[in-house]
């Protein structure tokens, strides 16, 4: 893949635990540095399975206290069109790993409304968005997360941006619904305008069957359309990958 203006950034870590400990530690250093910059955090969860540990350890007590949930404000990269208490909902997943057990206040989760019809979701974030970083708190001309948190799945898709989806080329929305051929399914998904505005993205890749996914998206050919992982290019800084030894088991030294 050629050489990325804003290179990549490549962490690997022996172990899946060591792995999620640094994590933690990045959300924390992150979170500190947008407070004190200008006064709140804008996060973008990931969701999936793999930060369910990451976002457990944060709500510990010791990591907890490091953070001033006051300030941090939680969105979601992507949601499943279910309810918000249903199994596969990755804002159920956080609320029951992270939000109920940490002092956050509770208008400052904008959640992802997965029961309502997809397109009116999708149309209604894009409208929070829109709102939360024009309001003088943000005072953004466009949604700037501080960090926005993704995983990546084994077809190389990221948030909900799913291979052959017309999503990866979306210039204009920030979010958009789609029906996912693959999963048979409906999606809510941030778009590559808003994911590639964040200050600082994140990617959390962990495990042995991500391992040559990860070499195809991070070394191989540039080929979006196929691995939307790689649509994913900051306009500033840089994507960080933090990865275990087994997901970085065939990357090329
Ligand atoms: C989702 C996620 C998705 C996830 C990848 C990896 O809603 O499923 O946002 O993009 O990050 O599918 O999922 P795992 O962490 O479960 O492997």
């Amino acid at each position: 893949m050629p050489e990325q203006e804003n290179e990549t950034d490549m962490q690997t870590y022996a172990t899946v635990d060591e792995l999620m400990h640094a994590a933690a530690e990045e959300i924390i250093f992150q979170s500190a540095e947008s407070i004190a910059t200008h006064g709140y955090f804008a996060l973008a969860l990931a969701g999936g399975s793999t930060p369910r540990q990451l976002y457990t350890l944060l709500a510990n007590k010791e990591l907890s206290a490091r953070i001033n949930w006051s300030c941090v404000y939680l969105f979601w990269g992507d949601e499943r069109c279910v309810p918000p208490d249903h199994s596969d909902s990755n804002y159920r997943m956080a609320y029951d790993s992270l939000i109920k057990r940490v002092p956050i206040p509770a208008s400052n989760i904008y959640r992802m409304q997965g029961e309502q019809r997809p397109e009116q979701a999708a149309e209604h974030y894009q409208r929070m968005l829109q709102h939360f970083f024009t309001t003088p708190l943000a005072d953004e001309p466009m949604a700037t997360f501080d960090v926005v948190l993704l995983g990546m799945g084994t077809d190389g898709h990221t948030a909900s941006l799913f291979p052959g989806t017309a999503a990866i080329q979306e210039q204009t929305r920030l979010v958009i619904a789609h029906y996912i051929e693959q999963l048979q399914a409906w999606r809510i998904t941030l778009t590559p305008v808003a994911l590639n505005h964040a200050r600082h993205i994140v990617f959390l890749v962990a495990g042995a069957e991500k391992a040559e996914r990860l070499r195809q998206v991070v070394q191989g050919d540039e080929q979006p359309e196929v691995l939307p992982a790689q649509v994913v290019r900051p306009v500033h800084g840089k994507v960080r990958w933090m990865v275990d030894a087994a997901a970085a088991s065939v990357l090329e030294e």
